[in-house]
């Protein structure tokens, strides 16, 4: 006997400036789009820095409901966890919100409604889809990296085993809502660092975009909100279109075409104990495959040098000691990761390189000896001091 079924989904991305106006109806909106009549409960997860920092917030959120009574309603005071990587670094966290969740009573119709940055929407967006088997989860990233890039995705999970991401499941939200204010209250270097990513799409995807953040990259570098606006919006969109058009939203192959850059970024963050932050790895991963594939013959080194110079002009380091460290064993710490980055993919390596901007392909296996001379020659590019971008 066969069984086969299909199922479709899907999830709308809204942006948004100041989602808890009561004059703004996107919310409750979003959350009445299937059943219009009915009245939504809610349990809203908060990141604790968010709650911190964003003036009146809970004042806000209370007001909001109030004036959208017909259609939602708290199922509870809003619950504030932890931020950054310890959300998911320890499972009792995730366990804790499930019993939350209990205590509130949500069913599968309810939603959980989670406010912070990427750690904490993955740790309660892995909480909301295990509880019930599953309960409608709308993501409010709040972090340039998660509005631009880990917010939008069908992905959730937490750390086991001192292995990222090791438990978690594929689950896409209900709906995602983008709302630009929250970033406000970010710390200079959390901006930024989110910005790599809006780099790498533009690299993979978009020529005009690189174009867009080359135009705007001293206004990235001081921080500013207003320059990063179109690019969060833009690289949104594009790991939208990627999700949902890509054929293989829950990675089933072995592809990872959106992982530019990442095989040493993942490796550089756990050498550093996460010191260096996803967005600077990534930005130092990118670097590295990037001279490799001129190494290889595949980029143009003036190509190489345009997309370097934006790299380090919107504020990023090239090069981070961390990255020639070795082990006992007096191996490269940095090369297992490729390793690591073929086990994690099921066996058979799949690395992104550049044949020039907007212009990727992927190969399945890297030459150690030309990425240690990469490495070599990062090390003096990244230690030489930035001419201003000749414009
Ligand atoms: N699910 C996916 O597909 C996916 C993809 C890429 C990355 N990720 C995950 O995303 C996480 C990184 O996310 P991140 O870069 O957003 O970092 P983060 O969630 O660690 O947030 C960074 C810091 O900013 C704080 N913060 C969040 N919003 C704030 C605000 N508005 N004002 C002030 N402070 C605020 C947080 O509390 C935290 O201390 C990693 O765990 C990574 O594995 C997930
Ligand atoms: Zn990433």
């Amino acid at each position: 006997v066969d069984c086969f079924f299909s199922l479709q989904f899907g999830f709308p991305l809204h942006f948004t400036s100041g989602v808890w106006d009561t004059g703004n109806p996107l919310f409750a909106d979003t959350l009445r789009r299937l059943e219009p009549e009915r009245q939504h409960r809610v349990l809203l997860v908060i990141d604790d820095k968010v709650a911190a920092a964003t003036a009146n917030l809970f004042e806000d959120i209370e007001a909001y409901f109030t004036a959208h009574s017909s259609s939602i309603v708290l199922a509870a005071p809003p619950v504030v966890v932890g931020g950054g990587e310890d959300a998911k670094n320890d499972i009792t966290h995730a366990l804790e919100l499930i019993g939350r969740i209990n205590r509130a009573g949500l069913d599968r119709q309810s939603f959980v409604a989670i406010l912070g940055g990427g750690a904490v929407l993955d740790m309660a967006s892995f909480a909301a889809a295990i509880a019930h088997r599953g309960i409608r989860a709308v993501r409010l990233p709040t972090t340039v990296l998660s509005q631009a890039d880990s917010g939008i995705g069908v992905k959730n999970g937490i750390n086991l085993f001192g292995k990222k991401n090791f438990a978690g499941t594929f689950a896409p939200p209900f709906a995602v809502i983008n709302d630009i204010r929250f970033l406000e209250t970010l710390a200079r270097r959390d901006r930024i660092s989110g910005v790599s990513e809006a780099i790498k799409v533009a690299l993979l995807k978009d020529p005009d975009l690189f174009d867009h953040i080359e135009a705007h990259a001293a206004g990235v570098a001081a921080g500013k909100i207003d320059a990063m606006q179109v690019l969060i919006r833009r690289s949104a969109e594009l790991h939208v279109a990627h999700i949902c058009g890509s054929g293989d939203p829950f990675e089933l192959g072995s592809a990872r075409p959106l992982d530019f850059g990442h095989w040493a970024a993942h490796k550089l963050e756990s050498i550093t104990s996460h010191n260096v932050k996803h967005g600077e790895a990534v930005a130092m991963g990118m670097a590295l495959d990037v001279i490799y594939s001129v190494r290889r013959g595949f980029l143009e080194r003036a190509v190489a040098d345009r997309i370097l110079d934006l790299i380090r002009a919107t504020g990023f380091a090239l090069w981070n000691a961390a990255m020639m460290e070795k082990d006992a064993a007096g191996q490269y710490r940095l090369l297992s990761g490729l390793r690591e980055f073929r086990e994690h993919l099921g066996g058979e390596l799949h690395i992104t390189l550049l044949r020039g901007i907007g212009a990727s392909f992927e190969v399945t296996e890297m030459d150690e000896a030309t990425v240690m001379d990469s490495l070599h020659e990062l090390e003096v590019v990244g230690r030489t001091p930035l001419e201003p971008m000749a414009r």
